[in-house]
């Protein structure tokens, strides 16, 4: 059975789908596989690596000879047209915002699994790529804010006087969130955070954070560990308490999702031009609709206040900037869902096992992901 990689087509992406770590258990499990040319060399994996670990490296892959392709993106639909009716792909597909090329894949006959539907499982936590490339997210959030903060984020104390530490608010305490936290705690900043789930406090405590707790009088705990949307006037509360916090940080990095619905927004304008002059938001969210107002994917833009401006960096693409540790964690990631699913060499998904089955969007053309086969009827109905 052949695995097939592609250099990742959207401009931008740097990461790959398998590693020559990974390609090498490929090919130990039975498999052959055909790696693009250049695939992984933004990266920091040559073609070299690839066939030093035994793939066949090749200058396009043809897709219609692949049984299972490993993608990091979701797939566009040339590339779903050019598949066999029958192959397996697993990548991110993001079903909630991607209808159509789920559509395409059902049309096509393609078993699709999708990354961000693995269950959070204590068993699925090798394969759960959401937290491997958040973990990278939220790390990455703060050296940017660190770049663009004119100041020191540790205390100093020196002869020539003292230097107090940043004040940094993390919103949004997920697996994003929580590395943010640790990570600003180890360049020595002052550190809170702030999140609508239960469990959050504790979690926030661990990572070294002071929690700050809002009297919302509402329970926002989803399935799954998850957040869900606050009522209009729990979010305008929200904003209202939040905005003394917001005030008072030198940085903030908001991280807050939630699953398939635009990212709440939490800092309004006039909340940013309470900030102080030289004050950096981050905002993790701004690809997804912005925890903050004025975020622009991509962009860093300057909000005027008194005595100068709040810097606002929109992050894009934020795991991608590290390719080489994000393509190591994903690439493995997928290679423990393949894993799940061979048996010697060869890969047959087994739909009573609750990783596949809960993963799996499309299978026998059908759209087997619940909410999306809602979403893709409703948009039908409206037309
Ligand atoms: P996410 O990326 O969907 O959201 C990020 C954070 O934003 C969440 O903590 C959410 O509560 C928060 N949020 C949403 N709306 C908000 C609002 N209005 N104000 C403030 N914060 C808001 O979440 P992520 O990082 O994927 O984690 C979701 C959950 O999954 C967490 O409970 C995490 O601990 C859990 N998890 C469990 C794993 C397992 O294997 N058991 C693995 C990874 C995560």
């Amino acid at each position: 059975m052949q695995i097939a990689i592609r250099r990742e087509p959207i401009p931008g992406e740097r990461r790959v789908a398998a590693t020559p770590a990974t390609v090498a258990q490929y090919t130990a499990a039975g498999f052959s596989v055909v790696v693009e040319q250049e695939a992984g060399l933004a990266a920091g994996h040559p073609d070299g690596a690839y066939r030093d670990a035994g793939a066949e490296v090749v200058a396009e892959v043809d897709l219609g000879a692949a049984d299972v392709l490993a993608h990091v993106r979701p797939l566009d639909p040339a590339t779903i047209g050019a598949l066999a009716p029958g192959t397996i792909t697993i990548g991110f597909a993001s079903p909630a915002s991607e209808l159509p090329a789920v559509a395409a894949l059902a049309e096509r006959g393609i078993t699709a699994f999708s990354l961000e539907l693995i269950p959070r499982i204590s068993r699925a936590q090798s394969m759960d790529a959401l937290t491997s490339q958040s973990l990278i997210a939220g790390y990455r959030c703060v050296l940017e804010a660190a770049l663009h903060f004119p100041r020191f984020f540790p205390l100093y104390m020196t002869a020539a006087g003292t230097i107090p530490p940043a004040r940094v608010l993390v919103l949004g305490a997920g697996v994003a969130g929580l590395q943010a936290i640790a990570t600003a705690k180890r360049l020595g900043a002052k550190v809170s955070a702030y999140d609508v789930r239960s469990a959050s406090a504790d979690e926030v405590r661990s990572m070294g954070g002071t929690f700050i707790a809002l009297d919302l009088e509402e329970n926002a705990d989803a399935a799954g560990g998850y957040a869900k949307e606050l009522a209009a006037d729990r979010a305008d509360r929200q904003r209202e308490l939040l905005a003394p916090h917001v005030a008072a940080a030198d940085v903030i990095v908001t991280t807050a999702a939630i699953p398939g619905r635009p990212a709440p927004r939490l800092i309004t304008s006039p909340m940013l031009e309470g900030m102080t002059a030289g004050s950096v938001v981050v905002d993790l969210a701004a690809e997804t609709g912005g925890n903050v107002e004025g975020a622009v994917a991509g962009e860093t833009v300057a909000v005027d206040v008194p005595g100068g401006s709040v810097t606002i960096v929109g992050m894009k693409d934020a795991p991608s900037t590290m390719a080489s540790d994000a393509s190591r964690l994903l690439a493995q990631n997928i290679a423990n869902v393949i894993a799940l699913m061979s048996v010697e060499g060869s890969v047959a998904p087994d739909f009573d096992d609750e990783i596949i089955a809960a993963s799996c969007v499309t299978h026998g053309g059908v759209v087997r992901h619940e909410p999306t086969a809602t979403a893709l009827a409703d948009q039908k109905g409206a037309r």
